[in-house]
């Protein structure tokens, strides 16, 4: 059959996309030809062209690298009046109602191997609270402290999208209110094989795949989000991942450091645990502030120190932003050298083989396009890093076992809240890493942070026992 897309298709090289096409029930061509008219052909000739050439796989350009400077905390010998400053600016920013959170939930979790979208995990110890339940109770309290109630925007895939609004409505928003909480969907690429041919996921459609966090950008102005957030007064974004239950979603001194400084871009930074830790890498390159991926940086200068002391490239990014609202407009238009590059990740891609029978490879058989949000920092005016604690913001869910895994990310909820109530004189049994040996949740409603924590807890009356555990709500 001849269709103008179909011919368009071949042209490009690229019909293979339509091999079974006579064969299919028109709904299936339908859905076919409406998938391939979402495709830029442009585009995947040159990413094929760029990322996938023999001669491509060069490595990134590490000319003029060098770590970049950060703000470090008061502890660590930073300035602790200028973040009393960013505290109080940050405060008055959220009073003032300018702050957003934004959550990247368009992810596909293949790791974590879990059938739903990730933020429905349950991840608390005591209360087995979803993800999503824990931002949102975050969320709702930072209003109430501010007196100004939170907008969030959630950003899904197509995959996740349905699944996510359902679970939110199931919970009545955990108690926000509904006009607060925002969904929109990412966009998505498609998958092609070592040669740059476009992938079938069935006969009938193609192997598709969100655009990466990245994308979030771009699906932030076309859903029409900046607008709304410009409607209502917000020029602020806190953007964070949807598997860190840890991360402080409304963070007065973060936020406070980014509008003082008048940066578009602010960033948090932990120091690397050790040299070989798989985080990327806050580097200035050429007047600019870039991220380095730890698969792109050699494993020398991962393990250069300064004169015998601390790791050189010492700033490891673990994905917390604050976004400039007409900022994230200017990356998501384009245009004067302002686009984010595009990433190949080698996956094992599920597609038909040449009779149109599933195929499931054991290796990786093709490659997904993605963007990455930090790819954004270099274009960025005043850009900020500044210096947070792991233990008090990072403590993701990636894997089902081991590092980054339910199991770690509850120990580490443990800890917080164990090191929150010793911090006001509580006293509890733990062990020689801190994790407490009882049952122990406090609920973001009760405390949210070591201040909204310390105050409600100031005002509990009696204290109550810590020997059979405790859930404070
Ligand atoms: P990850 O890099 O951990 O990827 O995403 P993932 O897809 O969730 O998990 P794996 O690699 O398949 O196991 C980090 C964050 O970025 C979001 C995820 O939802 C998570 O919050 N993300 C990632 C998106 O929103 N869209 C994407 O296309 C990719």
């Amino acid at each position: 059959m001849s269709h103008p897309l179909i011919e368009k298709f071949r042209h490009a090289g690229q019909a293979q996309v339509f091999a079974f096409f006579d064969r299919l029930a028109p709904a299936g061509q339908r859905q076919l030809l409406a998938e391939a008219a979402e495709i830029d052909l442009a585009e995947i000739d040159r990413l094929t062209r760029t990322l996938l050439a023999r001669d491509a796989v060069a490595g990134v350009d590490l000319g003029g690298l060098a770590p970049a400077p950060y703000e470090r905390r008061p502890e660590h010998g930073g300035d602790a009046v200028a973040w009393g400053h960013a505290k109080a600016a940050g405060e008055a920013a959220l009073r003032a109602g300018r702050v957003a959170a934004f959550t990247v939930a368009g992810g596909q979790g293949t790791r974590l191997g879990y059938d739903g979208p990730k933020g429905t995990f349950r991840v608390t110890p005591v209360k087995q609270k979803s993800l999503f339940q824990v931002f949102a109770e975050k969320i709702h309290a930072a209003g109430v402290r501010y007196g100004r109630p939170v907008h969030w925007f959630i950003m899904t895939s197509h995959a996740n999208h349905a699944a996510t609004e359902a679970f939110f409505a199931e919970h009545q928003c955990f108690g926000l209110d509904r006009a607060r909480v925002h969904f929109f969907r990412q966009g998505r690429m498609p998958a092609v094989s070592f040669d740059g041919k476009i992938l079938l996921e069935t006969t009938s459609s193609l192997a598709l795949a969100p655009d990466g966090h990245g994308g979030s950008l771009r699906a932030l102005e076309r859903s029409g989000a900046l607008d709304l957030m410009k409607s209502e007064g917000v020029d602020t974004l806190s953007y964070f991942q949807v598997d860190n239950p840890l991360v402080r979603s409304i963070d007065p001194a973060f936020i406070g450091w980014h509008v003082r400084r008048g940066s578009e871009m602010t960033s948090k930074m932990v120091p690397k645990a050790y040299a070989e830790e798989k985080v990327g890498h806050f580097c200035t390159q050429r007047g600019r502030t870039v991220v380095v991926e730890y698969s792109d940086l050699p494993m020398a200068m991962q393990r250069e120190t300064d004169a015998g002391g601390p790791l050189r490239y010492l700033a490891g990014s673990i994905a917390i932003h604050v976004l400039d609202r007409e900022f994230v407009r200017r990356v998501a238009a384009g245009g004067e050298g302002v686009s984010l590059p595009f990433h190949r990740a080698d996956k094992k891609i599920p597609t038909v083989d040449a009779a149109g029978n599933d195929v499931k490879p054991a290796a990786a058989n093709g490659v997904k396009f993605e963007l990455f949000v930090f790819d954004a920092l270099p274009f960025a005016k005043n850009p900020v890093i500044i210096e947070t604690l792991r233990a008090d913001d990072f403590s993701p869910v990636k894997n089902a076992r081991g590092v980054d895994s339910p199991q770690t990310c509850r120990d580490d909820q443990l800890r917080q809240f164990g090191r929150w109530l010793k911090a006001n004189g509580a006293s509890l049994p733990t062990d020689a890493t801190g994790l407490p040996r009882l049952a122990l949740e406090v609920s973001p409603r009760f405390g949210y942070d070591e201040d909204s924590f310390a105050e409600a807890w100031k005002k509990l009356s009696p204290k109550p026992g810590l020997t059979d555990g405790l859930y404070l709500a």
